[in-house]
């Protein structure tokens, strides 16, 4: 009984290692994504991803960012919406 706690506790801890969330991701054109303080200010995982696990986005692009990343500043009013405070 002991062992298999042991041992899904360290599935868990592998499992954190391997999908841990980047804290800036550095994107195209030089955009810099503060993943760390995305997931603060807009609360859910799931206003961006798929799922509460996050992980990579499917089909994530300029058609995906101009639309998500812009669309949320713009409803939220907070966070950039024009080219050159995204694109430095
Ligand atoms: C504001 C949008 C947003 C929010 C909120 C957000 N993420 Fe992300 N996350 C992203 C974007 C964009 C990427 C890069 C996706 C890609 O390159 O396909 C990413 C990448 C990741 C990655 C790395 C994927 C990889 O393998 O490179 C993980 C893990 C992740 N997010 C987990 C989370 C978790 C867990 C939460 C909630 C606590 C969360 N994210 C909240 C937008 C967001
Ligand atoms: C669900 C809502 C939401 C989504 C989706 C979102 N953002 Fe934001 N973003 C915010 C909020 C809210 C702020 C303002 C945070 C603050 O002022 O505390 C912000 C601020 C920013 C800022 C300025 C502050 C900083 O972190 O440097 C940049 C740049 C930015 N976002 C880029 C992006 C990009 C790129 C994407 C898409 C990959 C994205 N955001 C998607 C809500 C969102
Ligand atoms: C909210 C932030 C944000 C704003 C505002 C924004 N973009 Fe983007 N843009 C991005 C992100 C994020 C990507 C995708 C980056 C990636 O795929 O790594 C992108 C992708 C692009 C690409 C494609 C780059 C490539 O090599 O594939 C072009 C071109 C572009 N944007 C131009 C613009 C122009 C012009 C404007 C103003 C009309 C603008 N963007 C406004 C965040 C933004």
């Amino acid at each position: 009984m002991k062992k298999t706690i042991i041992a899904l506790l360290a599935c868990v801890a592998f499992a954190g290692t391997a999908m841990a969330a980047p804290d800036v991701i550095e994107m195209k054109r030089g955009v810099k994504f503060d993943h760390k303080a995305h997931q603060a200010a807009a609360g859910e995982c799931t206003k961006c991803h798929a799922t509460a696990a996050g992980g990579k986005i499917e089909g994530f692009g300029k058609a995906w960012a101009h639309e998500k990343c812009k669309g949320c500043h713009a409803d939220m009013k907070k966070g950039p919406t024009s080219c050159k405070e995204c694109h430095k």
